[in-house]
């Protein structure tokens, strides 16, 4: 039953002090399809201002959703929003305390949808996750296609391996196979190596079950990459690549992660699509980079379950009243951010989601897409959040983008003044100038964010913001259009 609203139905009324709401400038889902990104400096008023407004406006309308979490007191935050808008029962809360579970590799194995199980998208999950871990410690670029194909390589044949002999695949089975694999060609034919690797066990169980002639190839495809071309590689390639595993895996492999991720499994993304909401309590200022890397690992599979949700050929009509519109929030988006969201961002209307980031400013991203490229990739990240709510903000590269992005309009400067003087002939001489000239300039400009309202008693509890959107006009006083809005979001909504 459809139990939420229509893709044109307001979810915010914006609009500027003095005027009245005007329905031009409603903000509905179909604007939240297209994504929104919120700046603000510190203290600003993005969490308890536009953050708690979109939140609000999503748990009233009853979507499902996935709530990342970057700070300790973001869970009490939702689940009080979620209790007052009659959604409690629908908050799904993983903690360290384990009693949500999510092996993410029997998931991948077992999911709904066509693509399950299959080898290739449990490499691209791992090396979703190993990107973000690898870029956030700067180490791997993106332009390192060497390595990143040695890796898959190596996954990808390590995962086809415990499919085949084990018919299942664990985290703690791939990381002993790639930790008990052959590191010089000699060792192959060593004994006591032989007695003790399992990576040389689980060929031999492989061989001996009766495998499909396609699997069968597949498997003397593994045999000969371990036994040859792993075993041939110079050391230190191969360490690298082992390494560059074994330093992800390893948090997976011990404590709190081992019982929330590889271990049961009583929850999944599509818990989402039936309205619930899953909020990843593991604050990356309480669990640090282990944090991070859970809640990136499954905002990933999230995404992809997004994704693969809407059937093929469906009318954008029967897609409206049949499939519930789900939300991704992230406060603090920069310890989230990874190249698949703009990837992700791409489809999010006809998968109907709605992404909601919230960081301080852009050099804050420009250091988490890290590499050479922080810059370039953070732009195109950016530029795919079609809505942009800015909030006070002291950072002069925020503030001359989001000014830039508004543009710079046509205005005449007017001028005008008279001079006096006494000419040579000793007559008084009155010039009287008075004219415009044209010129281009901001109609916001970028020095305006450094004076929003913060919210606060200051501000009778209200913070202030300019937002643009791409392609939208607005009409604040519900006749004249430009393209940015000025509107004052409550911080007192309960
Ligand atoms: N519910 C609330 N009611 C009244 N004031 C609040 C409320 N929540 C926060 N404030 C105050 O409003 C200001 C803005 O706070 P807020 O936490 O929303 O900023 P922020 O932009 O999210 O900052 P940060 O980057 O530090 O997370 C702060 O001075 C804060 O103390
Ligand atoms: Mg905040």
């Amino acid at each position: 039953m459809k139990d939420w609203p229509d893709d044109d139905e307001a979810l915010l009324e914006l609009s500027e002090k003095g005027q009245k709401p005007h329905p031009q400038n409603y903000w509905s889902l179909r604007d939240a399809f297209e994504g929104v990104q919120v700046f603000g400096g510190t203290g600003s008023g993005k969490s308890s201002g536009s953050g708690q407004s979109l939140a609000r406006a999503f748990l009233s309308s009853n979507l499902g959703g996935l709530v990342l979490t970057a700070k300790t007191d973001e869970a009490a935050a939702w689940r009080e929003m979620a209790a007052s808008e009659g959604r409690e029962n629908d908050i799904i809360e993983v903690t360290h305390d384990g009693t949500y579970q999510f092996n993410f590799l029997r998931y991948e194995l077992t999911r709904p949808g066509a693509g399950a199980g299959q080898v290739e998208s449990l490499v691209n999950l791992f090396c979703a996750v190993l990107e973000s871990a690898e870029k956030r410690q700067g180490n791997l670029g993106g332009g390192d296609a060497y390595w990143n194909r040695a890796l898959r390589q190596l996954l990808r044949n390590s995962i086809d391996l415990a499919i085949m002999a084990l018919e299942d695949v664990s985290l703690t089975s791939l990381y002993k196979i790639i930790t008990t694999a052959p590191v010089t060609i000699e060792q192959v034919n060593d004994e006591d190596w032989r007695n003790n690797s399992v990576c040389f066990a689980l060929i031999d169980t492989a061989k001996e079950k009766q495998l499909s002639p396609e699997k069968t190839k597949d498997l003397e495809i593994v045999e000969a990459y371990f036994l040859y071309e792993f075993a041939g590689l110079a050391q230190e390639t191969r360490s690298v690549i082992v390494s560059t595993f074994t330093s992800m895996a390893d948090c997976f492999l011990r404590g709190t992660l081992r019982k929330l991720f590889c271990e049961g499994l009583n929850y999944s993304p599509e818990d989402c699509f039936n309205g619930k909401i899953i909020i990843l309590n593991l604050p990356v200022k309480e669990f640090n980079e282990l944090g991070g890397f859970a809640q990136i690992l499954f905002k990933y599979v999230w995404q992809r379950a997004v994704e693969r949700r809407i059937p093929q050929g469906i009318s954008r009509e029967d897609a409206q009243a049949t499939i519930r519109p789900v939300f991704l929030f992230a406060d603090e988006s920069q310890f989230f951010c990874n190249s698949n969201d703009a990837l992700f961002q791409s489809t999010a209307r006809s998968s109907r989601a709605c992404t909601v980031y919230l960081t301080q400013n852009l050099p804050t991203y420009f250091s988490a897409f890290g590499g050479g490229n922080g810059r370039h990739e953070t732009e195109s990240f950016v530029a795919n959040l079609q809505t942009k709510i800015a909030h006070s903000n002291g950072d002069p590269v925020t503030n001359l983008f989001i000014a830039d992005s508004i543009g710079r309009t046509r205005q005449i400067q007017l001028s005008g003044g008279t001079s006096d003087g006494v000419s040579q002939l000793g007559k008084p001489n009155y010039n009287q100038t008075a004219g415009g000239n044209m010129v281009y300039e901001y109609p916001v400009q970028p020095a305006e964010f450094t004076t929003l309202e913060t919210g606060g008693p200051d501000h009778d509890f209200f913070v202030g913001a300019i937002i643009f959107q791409g392609g939208r006009k607005w009409y604040p006083d519900g006749k004249s259009s430009r393209n940015y809005i000025r509107h004052k979001f409550p911080q007192k909504l309960s």
